[in-house]
């Protein structure tokens, strides 16, 4: 029965979502960036040997996809090495260890949600970094598993609903990619099966986690106009266009198809999650709640 588990990158949205959500009789130490660099092997070591720890999850990352492109060594460091660093200090201690990792991994061409096991194929340096430290954690001899997820969002944080909220107020037509399909991912929900998955010492090696459903960006944007102008969050709201991605360039090059097949986690924490829809509403909700008090 684990007790006390280690959240590095607590200051992040999953790494905040996990601490709205510990399991009854679990104790946590959150720690963020300044509190503890997930690349400094010594605060790591000093950390874990600060208390008896059963578990850790990594929530800490270089998430700047596009900013990846041009700052390859630093996310080398944090994305590749560092999740190696910890899941040694993991397995010196016999700590299980959760990591979390990205949709990125894959080129988008399979046609079909992707499974754990189907063959990883980054388009970029994030992607790349992510897949390389999935690797370091599973070659370290830690009871550890690897949980893939994709476009995630919450309320505090700079992702796909945030910023968006912000630009349909502030402007009169906005231009969203239709022909990248995922699934968004509220991070409350991925808290709970990160919490879910941990207690299953059997659940090694890699698994796939996002909400249900599947949708483009453009389709995403459309849900959040609509569910924003309902919530009250937005009293008018800028159009919404349709591009493909070829109209909108960016440094990254990003897959066009990163559906998760999540049939083995469903199967290990029994149960098949929210639709991204539902999931959207509620988090728009409480946020509308949030702000009437
Ligand atoms: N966001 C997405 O859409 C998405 C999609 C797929 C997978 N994921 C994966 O999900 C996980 C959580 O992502 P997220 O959305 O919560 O990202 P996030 O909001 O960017 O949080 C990442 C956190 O890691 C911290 N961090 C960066 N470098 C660190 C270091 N050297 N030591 C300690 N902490 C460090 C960041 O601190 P600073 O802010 O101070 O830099 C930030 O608080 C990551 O593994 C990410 O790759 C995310």
């Amino acid at each position: 029965m684990l007790s006390r588990v280690l959240i590095c990158g607590a200051g992040g949205q999953v790494g905040q979502a996990l601490t709205l959500c510990i399991p009854q009789g679990m104790s946590v130490v959150a720690r963020q960036r300044a509190e503890l660099d997930i690349t400094n092997p010594d605060a790591i070591a000093a950390t874990l040997d600060e208390h008896k720890f059963c578990g850790l999850i990594n929530a800490a990352a270089y998430t700047a996809v596009d900013q990846a492109e041009s700052d390859v060594a630093a996310a080398k460091a944090v994305n590749s090495v560092a999740p190696g660093l910890l899941a040694s200090a993991c397995a010196a201690r016999g700590i299980r260890m959760l990591h979390l990792s990205t949709d990125f991994v894959f080129d988008g061409r399979a046609g079909r949600p992707y499974r754990p096991d189907d063959a990883a194929h980054p388009l970029g340096v994030y992607g790349a970094s992510k897949l390389a430290g999935e690797r370091a954690v599973l070659d370290s001899g830690a009871n550890a598993l690897v949980l893939r997820t994709g476009w995630v969002y919450s309320r505090p944080g700079r992702n796909f609903v945030t910023t968006l909220l912000r630009l349909l107020a502030e402007r009169q037509q906005l231009s969203v990619v239709e022909d990248q399909i995922g699934t968004p991912t509220w991070a409350r929900g991925l808290a709970d099966t990160c919490w879910a998955l941990l207690a299953k010492p059997e659940a090694v090696g890699v698994f796939h986690w996002s909400d249900a459903g599947a949708c483009s960006w453009y389709d995403f944007a459309c849900a959040i106009r609509a569910q924003g102008l309902r919530h009250g969050l937005l009293t008018s709201a800028a159009t919404l266009t349709p591009i493909p991605a070829a109209h909108y360039p960016t440094p990254a090059q990003r897959p066009g198809f990163s559906v998760l097949d999540k049939s083995t986690t469903r199967a290990v924490i029994g149960h098949s999650g929210v639709h991204w829809q539902d999931n959207l509403d509620a988090m728009l909700s409480e946020w509308a709640s949030l702000d009437k008090e």
